[in-house]
């Protein structure tokens, strides 16, 4: 069984051949092929959704031919087509979505549409073999960043979310606020590494309220109280907006530069606090679930300091921590092949080609 994945949902083209060996062998990687518009954007410091469309129509077809390539196949080596349905910008996701609907109906192919997020845990599994089930995993990105809960293969229960920026957000507005460049999350993990990271205090994010604006129904276990489901959200605007002040006041308005040494702590101290934020919430999880393993995956997963620290408090408390490599942590379609190849063996054939990109999908 090979499969043919897609994704389009932000500002990468990408596409990857994966293809599943019989009888529970691993998932093998045949082919991943990304085309980042990064230097589109990088411009405009954000992906602006128009560019972003018109890219993907450029690039859509010149890399699906690579990764056909790279893995030495050709149409006829491929048995069914995995694609983005969403969430994300949904004129990017359209592209990967027709896309994937023409050459399935042209092919006689069947398409499996598949969540972003879904893809981003299957990751793991892609690049460490099945993980031990119960486990928690947090997907954390720069559109998302929430807790799940995944009780058995392919079944995805929603734990916590952050109620406003996600961690990737945040950390390419801190980026943006000390005058780094675009992306910043990977510029602030490498600017951290020199700063010291209990130079500024400041405050751990702490929900004092029942979320307001009720988004997805979240999933605590039996016995939970209203008080818990604030322990399991996210929450960095607060975070963001320290970090804003401490910049004015440090820089007086704007009359003087920031030296290299005060933006190395500035990121350390901002990182600490993220970090610290993500875990107590995944190993508070993981505890209430009785978890046998930590999942941590999407870009901000590529992050270092994360890394290590998961893997250290992993460490203290016995529970495996696994993260994908660098390059499937951030966006690419491997993992959505793999996100296919779980629905496939859970029994899906693929689905009448009347479905449509959308924007707010929910897992
Ligand atoms: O998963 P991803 O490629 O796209 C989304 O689905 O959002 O994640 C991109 C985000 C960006 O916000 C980027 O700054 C962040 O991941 N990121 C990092 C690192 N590498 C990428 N954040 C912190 N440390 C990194 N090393
Ligand atoms: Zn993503």
């Amino acid at each position: 069984m090979r499969i043919l994945g897609i994704e389009s949902s932000c500002d990468e083209t990408a596409a990857a051949v994966v293809e599943a060996p019989d009888a529970g062998a691993p998932w093998r990687l045949l082919s991943s092929v990304v085309a980042s518009q990064v230097a589109i954007h990088r411009e405009w410091g954000g992906v602006v959704p128009e560019l972003a469309a018109r890219q993907h129509l450029r690039d859509i077809v010149g890399v699906v031919d690579q990764a056909l390539s790279d893995a030495s196949v050709g149409w006829s080596g491929i048995d069914a087509i995995a694609v983005t349905q969403g969430p994300g910008l949904v004129g990017s996701l359209l592209v990967g979505v027709a896309f994937a609907k023409a050459v399935g109906a042209a092919r006689g192919l069947p398409v499996v549409p598949v969540h972003h997020l879904a893809g981003h845990i299957e990751s793991l599994a892609l690049h460490n073999g099945e993980l031990p089930l119960p486990a928690i995993v947090l997907v954390v990105s720069g559109g998302h960043t929430s807790l799940y809960h995944v009780p058995e293969p392919g079944t995805y229960r929603l734990v916590g979310r952050t109620r406003d920026d996600a961690a990737g957000e945040a950390y390419d507005k801190v980026a943006k606020l000390v005058g780094l460049g675009y992306p910043g999350g990977p510029i602030v993990d490498r600017r951290a590494r020199a700063g010291n990271p209990h130079a500024i205090a400041f405050p751990v994010p702490k929900l004092t309220h029942d979320d307001r604006n009720a988004g997805p129904a979240t999933h605590l276990p039996e016995g939970a109280v209203a008080a818990d489901r604030r322990r399991a959200d996210f929450s960095f605007s607060g975070l963001k907006t320290a970090v804003r002040r401490h910049v004015e006041l440090a820089t007086n308005h704007g009359q003087r530069a920031l030296s290299d040494g005060e933006v190395d702590d500035i990121c350390a101290s901002f990182q600490r606090v993220v970090i610290q934020t993500l875990l107590d919430r995944t190993f508070r999880a993981a505890d209430w679930f009785d978890a046998r393993c930590i999942g941590l995956a999407g870009g901000v997963a590529a992050n270092s300091a994360l890394r290590a620290e998961a893997e250290r408090r992993g460490a203290a408390q016995g529970l495996p921590v696994f993260v994908p490599s660098v390059a499937l942590a951030t966006d690419n379609a491997a993992m959505i092949a793999a996100a296919g190849l779980r629905r496939w063996s859970l029994g899906e054939r693929g689905r009448p080609l009347d479905f449509n990109a959308e924007a707010n999908l929910a897992l």
